[in-house]
């Protein structure tokens, strides 16, 4: 259910799913999953804590630390995700399939990106694992950015395409794939081609920002993410994409907090932290690119399609009233510099 005008001042949209968002654990998760719940119905849940989460058991375990994290008054359903190991059971893959509280497994090439050392190198080596996947119906999340050091950072996830995950796509026809966080107009491409079944999520920051946002007038340590900001033409593809209306790309925040000593330094973490407003920042891409009307396509339906579950039947409304959001958050003793910190953000949760 949408309204919209020209010049829109109020949209209101069923409540959008995020299938992909970094809560952490511990201290952090009364504010990344109340800053979540305010905005979302279900979130998609990554699995990348210290130690992994690997098991079907460790999931239902992290889901019961997230629920108890809920302010009174908040709702949210997280969806839990197990981090592929070589070591992947068939029992663990059946009992996620057949649970509502789980939303497939996924596959971060070793040493790609933040805790992520423990994982599988290439898919080759795991094809009993996605034998099993497939026959079961449990979805292939990938971070698609190829791990090999010589690899020029802004090429990883172009090589990634190239490299590993055709073969994948052949040997099982049956597998159902997302895409996580795509940066590049070959990734756009690509799920292009393979829309019928393929699906990708797509940031707020990679819609936002471009490389020259992050390092053309002072560095910008809060807009370093993986896979890391590429060129203006990228940037605009992704818009174009998110905005298509097209079933095969929805909304992921990759929301991801990082403490700001982590960020601030001489060898900083990758992550923006973007729930505290990420519907919000999404809703001023779409006006941005007169498509507020796609929205809730992008945001609400998508993604639950591909997922095989109902839409939220909650609505939200977004109004066109701007706020500036906190310079950073304290979640225990670790404090978050959000994207946007400080700044105007012109849409607001009703
Ligand atoms: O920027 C990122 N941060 N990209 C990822 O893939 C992981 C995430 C994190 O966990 O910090
Ligand atoms: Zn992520």
């Amino acid at each position: 259910m949408t309204t919209q005008n020209a010049q829109a001042t109020s949209i209101t949209l069923r409540k959008p799913d995020d299938f992909h968002i970094h809560f952490r654990d511990g201290q952090l998760l009364d504010l990344t999953v109340n800053h979540a719940a305010e905005r979302f119905g279900r979130v998609g849940v990554m699995p990348n804590l210290i130690p992994p989460v690997i098991t079907y058991a460790e999931g239902l375990e992290y889901r019961s630390r997230i629920l108890n994290a809920l302010r009174d008054g908040n709702t949210l359903d997280p969806l839990m995700i197990m981090f592929l190991q070589k070591t992947t059971s068939v029992e663990c893959i059946k009992s996620a399939a057949q649970s509502p509280e789980f939303l497939g497994i996924k596959y971060y090439p070793s040493g790609v990106t933040t805790n992520s050392s423990s994982g599988v190198s290439n898919l080759k080596d795991v094809y009993t694992i996605l034998e099993a996947m497939e026959k079961n119906g449990l979805p292939l999340l990938i971070h698609g950015e190829s791990p090999a050091k010589n690899v020029d950072v802004f090429d990883r996830e172009a090589r990634f395409l190239e490299d590993q995950i055709e073969p994948v796509l052949k040997d099982f026809p049956g597998l159902k794939v997302v895409m996580e966080h795509i940066s590049t107009s070959q990734a756009v491409d690509f799920v292009n081609a393979y829309e019928d079944r393929i699906g990708a999520t797509i940031t707020a920051h990679h819609l936002m920002y471009n490389r020259n946002d992050m390092l053309g007038d002072g560095i910008k340590p809060h807009m370093y993410c993986k896979p890391i900001l590429k060129r203006a033409t990228h940037q605009d593809a992704l818009r174009k994409a998110a905005t298509s209306g097209k079933a095969c790309f929805f909304l992921g925040t990759d929301s991801a907090p990082h403490g700001k000593g982590q960020k601030e330094c001489s060898s900083g973490c990758a992550g923006c932290y973007t729930s505290h407003a990420a519907i919000e920042l999404y809703a001023e891409v779409f006006e941005q690119e007169n498509a507020l009307d796609k929205l809730e396509q992008f945001a609400s339906l998508n993604g639950a399609a591909f997922y095989g579950i109902k839409p939220n039947e909650e609505t939200i409304t977004l109004v066109k009233e701007s706020w500036t959001p906190e310079a950073q958050f304290t979640a225990g003793d670790v404090n978050i510099v959000p994207l946007r910190a400080g700044e105007e953000i012109l849409w607001k949760i009703k």
